[in-house]
């Protein structure tokens, strides 16, 4: 496993659409290792691959259940509504207040090319709806009602 470096705003690729993965092979196993890591060691909790730089459909998450892997992830059904407070690791220092919704399922490919859904709610759902959105090239900051200082966080 490798770190990768991750893309920060102002980098174009985070603002391209991401193309479907058509075959699991060892490229996508190693890009899916590394991010996970990548994840880790940046303290997220949640990697999507245009972030290190790869325009496919690609997400890890993990929102302290355990690492979620989801390959050409979609959202199948979301319901109600929350108030976020987001960062991105592609942003830096920054925080904001996201309206998203409190409820999602997403149905997403394993690494063992099987599809499973996930039913996120809370912070999960937050970090799902998040991590999709780069996949279309939005980040969360084109989304925020209100950005929030250090201060306020913490
Ligand atoms: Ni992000």
């Amino acid at each position: 496993m490798a770190v990768r470096n991750i893309r920060k705003i102002g980098d174009d690729i985070l603002r391209k659409k991401c193309r479907p993965i058509e075959k699991i092979d060892d490229n996508l196993l190693t890009l899916l290792d590394d991010m996970a890591e990548t994840m880790k060691i940046a303290n997220g909790v949640g990697l999507a691959a245009p972030q290190v730089g790869v325009l496919k459909r690609v997400v890890v998450i993990d929102v302290g259940d355990g690492l979620l892997e989801l390959i050409n992830p979609e959202i199948v059904n979301l319901s109600g509504t929350q108030i976020s407070c987001e960062g991105c690791l592609s942003v830096p220092d920054k925080y904001g207040e996201v309206v998203r919704p409190e409820k999602v399922v997403v149905r997403a490919m394993d690494r063992n090319g099987e599809y499973y859904e996930v039913v996120g709610q809370e912070l999960l759902a937050v970090a799902l709806c998040h991590e999709l959105d780069h996949l279309d090239g939005v980040l969360y900051v084109d989304k925020a009602q209100r950005f929030l200082s250090k201060d306020e966080i913490e």
